[in-house]
C-alpha cells in the first residue's frame, strides 16, 4: 500500500487503538433537511472535538464545517436518488475526483445496493472510483445499502462486505447483526457499522458494543448521535466504547454525566 494511502487511513482508523469513530452526518444527500441536520453547522460543531473523521457531502463541508478545524474528512461521493424517488438503489457519482482532491479528503464514500435491480452500476461505480482513487491514494468506503426487501442477515451482509472489498474498497460500512464475527471474518478489509435509525441511548450504546466486541473497528454513527436529546454525551460515551472498551453501563453513565 502506498504511503499516501496508508497515511490517509491511519487519519481515519486511529493507530494507537486501531479503532475509529466516524461521526455520518451525509443523510441529507437522499433524506433532505432531516431531524437534527436541519441546520448542519450548528448541530456538526459541538460534535467535532470527539468525531474521529466525518462523512458528509462537498455540500455540507463547503458550508457548515470550519476550515480550519484539523478533522479527516470522508466525502459521500455517490447519489442523484431521493426518499420520495422511485428507487433509491439507482444511485450515481455526484462528485469528480478533483473536486475530492481539492477539499482535502481523506476518504471517499459511495454506496452499493447489492441484489437491487442496480446492482451491476453501483458495483462497477465502485471499482471505478476504486480505480480512480487509488491513482491519488486516497482510500474508498463502501456502503452496503440495504433495501426494505433485503435482510440484514449475516449471510447477506458478509455477501455484501465481500463483494465490496474484493472490488477494492479499504473500508467497509455495513449494519451488526446476528453472527456478526461471520460478517467480520470473510471480509479482509475493516468493516465499521452504521447506527441506524434513532433508538434508545443505551441500544444505541450496546450496539456499539456489540459490534467492536465481535470484530467492527468501529463506527460510523449519525442519528443515534445527533437525534440523541444529550448529542455530546452520546458521542464521547461511543468513543468510551470504541476506544477504551468501556462497558455499556459505564458509557452510558459517561452520557447521563456530559
Ligand atoms: C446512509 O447511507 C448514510 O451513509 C448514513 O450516513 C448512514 O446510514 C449512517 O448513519 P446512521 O448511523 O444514522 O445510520
Amino acid at each position: 500500500m502506498d504511503w499516501g494511502l496508508s497515511n490517509r487511513l491511519a487519519r481515519i482508523i486511529k493507530p494507537d487503538t486501531g479503532r475509529s469513530v466516524m461521526l455520518a452526518v451525509d443523510h441529507g444527500y437522499f433524506l433532505g433537511p432531516t431531524s437534527g441536520l436541519e441546520d448542519p453547522a450548528t448541530t456538526i460543531e459541538p460534535l467535532l472535538p470527539y468525531a474521529d473523521s466525518l462523512m458528509l457531502t462537498r455540500g455540507v463541508l463547503r458550508t457548515s464545517v470550519p476550515t480550519n478545524f484539523d478533522i479527516p474528512i470522508v466525502l459521500r461521493v455517490s447519489g442523484g436518488t431521493s426518499i420520495v424517488g422511485k428507487d433509491l438503489s439507482n444511485e450515481g457519482i455526484t462528485t469528480s475526483l478533483k473536486e475530492a482532491i481539492r477539499l482535502n479528503v481523506s476518504a471517499v464514500a459511495l454506496s452499493i445496493f447489492v441484489g437491487s435491480d442496480h446492482e451491476k452500476e453501483t458495483l462497477l461505480g465502485l471499482s471505478e472510483l476504486v480505480n480512480q482513487s487509488i491513482e491519488y491514494g486516497i482510500p474508498v468506503l463502501a456502503v452496503t445499502a440495504v433495501g426494505r426487501e433485503m435482510t440484514r442477515d449475516a449471510r447477506y451482509l458478509s455477501l455484501c462486505c465481500r463483494i465490496a472489498a474484493e472490488l477494492g474498497a479499504h473500508i467497509v460500512k455495513t449494519y451488526y447483526c446476528d453472527d456478526f464475527e461471520k460478517v467480520v471474518e470473510s471480509c479482509p478489509v475493516p468493516i465499521v457499522i452504521a447506527g441506524g435509525k434513532k433508538i434508545t441511548e443505551k441500544d444505541a450504546l450496546k450496539l456499539a458494543h456489540d459490534a467492536v466486541s465481535h470484530g467492527a473497528v468501529g463506527v460510523d454513527m449519525g442519528r443515534n448521535i445527533f437525534q440523541s436529546d444529550n448529542p455530546v454525551g452520546m458521542i464521547q460515551a461511543v468513543r468510551a466504547i470504541v476506544h477504551k472498551g468501556s462497558s455499556v453501563e459505564d458509557a452510558y453513565g459517561l452520557y447521563q454525566k456530559a
